[in-house]
């Protein structure tokens, strides 16, 4: 028998600031008018000091699984995709884990920039139809103000911060996610980079001077090959599903800039208002650009059962790739009593991570001298 890969929760976080043209104006040379007619962006949401990636990625998460009929220690893998990890290691997936308790969960970080969250979401879906995982959660979170020169104009513009998650699970009903297109081109790597703070450059007081921690970006060029390739995979993957253009209700792509969107329209034959934009509250949040601009269509009923809808991206690397989905409305009845159950899970989940910390104190003073191989 077939098995298919539902979206069934989906849940957005956005830090509580928000950062307006005017506000920018004051610190960059722009204005309101240029950076609007030049990528339709009006504001942004930057995180504050208690807010991280992985706190945002855990909010989205907790609300994307409050719908379901599952619990987080259901849960078989967690991905986070994002271009702003917590820290190099470990991974920000894992950070999620622990704080909403999924103990029975692989957790691993997935790293294609903006394309990010349809790689993940086509691993996770992958690993559902293949019959070896039954629940997953894929998130898409970003802190991209920490990793923005704020003094580039040609950049700060552009990044805000955010997270999307949504709840995948496998039924025998057809639906949920059908094909996927992943491409990468490394030979335009230097198109879109953040050089230093690696193995290759690691932080140093000249990596600091020079900016190399923050974003680097040749605008231009990136614009000329994200209209390319928005239209391309988006044919692409339609094709692979066995669909017509004609067939597609709704297209929900990468909020990089309302230009590229409305490019990637026209090369497609496509009226605009089959496309979902939203930028304009968020600018480019990276990997939870679909998943903010997804979980926004549904609340707004843009996106209904039985709809086929394509999510198409592009992003550093360069990656690029578009996904191909049947909306399937998931049943949703979680009652009063599950609800309290489910607060009481997640304050269980904290002091396990506490008890967890204190254990692995205990067993370091027992046995950490007699494991050294010296002693
Ligand atoms: N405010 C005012 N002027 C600005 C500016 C700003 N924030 N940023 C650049 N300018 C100036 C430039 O200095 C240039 O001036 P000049 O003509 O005197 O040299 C002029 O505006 C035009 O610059 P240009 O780079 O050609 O603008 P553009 O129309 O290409 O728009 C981007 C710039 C960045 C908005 C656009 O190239 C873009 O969106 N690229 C894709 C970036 C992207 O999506 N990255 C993320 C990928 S996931």
């Amino acid at each position: 028998m077939s098995r298919f890969a539902h979206i069934t929760g989906w849940g957005t976080a956005t830090p509580k600031r928000v950062l307006t043209n005017e506000e920018l104006a004051q610190l960059v040379d722009t204005s309101d008018e240029w950076i609007v007619s030049r990528t339709g962006i009006h504001a942004r949401y930057i995180a504050d000091q208690d807010e991280t990636t992985a706190s945002l990625a855990a909010e989205a998460a907790c609300r994307a699984l409050a719908p379901t009929n599952i619990e987080a220690h259901d849960l078989d893998l967690i991905i986070v995709a994002t271009s702003s990890p917590e820290h190099i290691f470990p991974a920000t997936a894992c950070l999620v884990q622990d704080e909403i308790g999924a103990i029975n969960a692989g957790a691993f970080d997935l790293s294609a920039a903006c394309t990010g969250f349809i790689f993940a979401l086509n691993m996770a879906a992958q690993a559902i139809r293949t019959g070896s995982i039954d629940n997953a959660l894929v998130i898409g979170s970003e802190t991209l103000s920490r990793l923005v020169n704020w003094e580039d104009r040609t950049t700060c513009i552009l990044f805000g911060d955010g997270a999307g998650a949504f709840v995948l699970q496998g039924s025998d009903r057809p639906g949920g996610i059908y094909t996927c297109v992943m491409r990468s081109d490394g030979s335009g790597g230097d198109l879109l980079s953040l050089p230093a703070g690696g193995s290759k450059i690691p932080t140093s007081i000249k990596t600091v001077e020079q900016n190399l921690h923050t974003i680097q970006m040749n605008g231009r060029e990136v614009f000329r090959f994200a209209t390319r390739v928005m239209a391309s995979a988006t044919r692409e993957v339609v094709e692979s599903a066995g669909w017509t253009i004609e067939q597609v209700d709704r297209v929900i792509p990468h909020q990089a800039n309302l230009r590229i969107i409305e490019a990637a329209a026209r090369g497609l034959r496509m009226p605009m208002d089959k496309f979902v934009v939203n930028l304009e509250k968020y600018g480019n949040t990276s990997t939870a650009s679909i998943p903010l601009a997804a979980c926004e269509a549904v609340e707004r009923g843009m996106v209904k059962a039985g709809d086929r809808v394509v999510l198409v991206g592009f992003g550093a690397g360069l990656t690029w790739g578009a996904l191909s989905l049947e909306w399937v409305e998931p049943e949703r009845k979680v009652s009063p009593l599950v609800r309290r159950r489910r607060r009481v899970f997640a304050f269980l989940a904290r002091v396990r991570s506490f008890l967890r910390r204190i254990q692995r104190k205990l067993e370091g003073l027992i046995w950490g001298t007699s494991t050294h191989p010296d002693r």
